[in-house]
């Protein structure tokens, strides 16, 4: 198992769903954890949680939108605990989803919002984390992109474009800054059992858990993991890629769920005439 043992992390969109089981996974292999959210009261709570653990972590009040407060996260981490090694740039807006439709019903407000919180944010993380990491001799970023981001959705415009951004922001960064000591890598997941992925009602759910390869729909925890590793010294070879954590629903033929009940129906191999 690999530590994380003397690095300093900072989680945004911490205090929920994939970045708050982040932050307790990072805080329990041996890092300082910075949980940057805009829910301040849940940030606490996951920091006394941390603590209850024997962790070491800390809650600051963070706008991703908002440039200044991006540079006040970075310096409180540098402030508190003398470096910044990790910066897992997860923030979303998810209560504006609901709003984001098909490209001639985009609300421009909604548009831009999502943007500003799922791409601009993560671009304003890597601006002012990077050269506090470079400082110390480089360091992990890893940013949340989705699935939804690589391939088109039914739905939602803004969403899917801004995560798709991110993927490439993540390989931007790592060609950028690479020599420098800095890997940068995206994590898409497929569908969590977030408190934001348990508002999907129950039969879109049930879309999931038929079309992805394994029998159950992803929790936090599975993808903390993923990130956790790309955190640490142990994926230093592993930089500019965007890892699908997803049940394996983007590895499968499309049709493969019908392909499924159809073979299943058949008394003979298909295609044995
Ligand atoms: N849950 C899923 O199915 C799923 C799938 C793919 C990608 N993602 C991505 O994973 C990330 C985490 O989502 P989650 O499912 O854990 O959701 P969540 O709603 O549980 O957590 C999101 C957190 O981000 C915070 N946040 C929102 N706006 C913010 C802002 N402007 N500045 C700082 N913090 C802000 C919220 O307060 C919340 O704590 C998001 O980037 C999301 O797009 C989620």
């Amino acid at each position: 198992m690999f530590t994380l043992d003397g690095k300093v992390a900072i989680i945004t969109g911490g205090a929920s769903g994939i970045g708050a089981a982040t932050a307790r996974l990072m805080a329990s292999l041996g890092a300082q954890v910075v949980i940057a959210d805009v829910n301040q009261a849940g940030s606490i709570a996951r920091v006394a949680e941390i603590e209850a653990a024997g962790g070491t972590a800390l809650a600051v009040e963070t706008n991703v939108c908002d440039e200044a407060q991006i540079k006040h996260m970075v310096e409180m981490a540098v402030t508190t605990y003398g470096r910044l090694d990790i910066l897992f740039n997860n923030a979303a807006d998810l209560d504006i989803i609901g709003g984001d439709l098909d490209v001639t019903a985009q609300d421009l407000s909604n548009w831009e919002l999502t943007m500003r919180t799922g791409l601009t944010g993560p671009m304003l993380g890597c601006k002012h984390g990077i050269p506090a990491m470079v400082k110390t001799g480089g360091g992990s970023i890893i940013n949340t992109a989705s699935v939804s981001g690589l391939f088109a959705e039914v739905y939602m415009t803004g969403y899917p474009v801004a995560k798709a951004g991110v993927a490439h922001l993540s390989r931007q960064v790592a060609l950028q800054w690479g020599k420098q000591g800095i890997r940068c890598n995206a994590i898409a997941p497929g569908l969590t059992l977030s408190p934001a992925g348990l508002r999907m009602p129950e039969p879109m759910r049930e879309m999931y858990v038929r079309h992805n390869m394994v029998p159950f729909v992803g929790l936090p925890e599975d993808i903390a993991p993923t990130v956790a590793f790309l955190a640490s010294d142990m994926s230093r070879y592993l930089t500019g890629q965007c890892i699908q954590i997803d049940g394996g629903i983007t590895g499968a033929i499309p049709i493969a769920a019908d392909y499924r009940d159809f073979v299943a129906g058949l008394t003979a191999p298909p295609m044995s005439g």
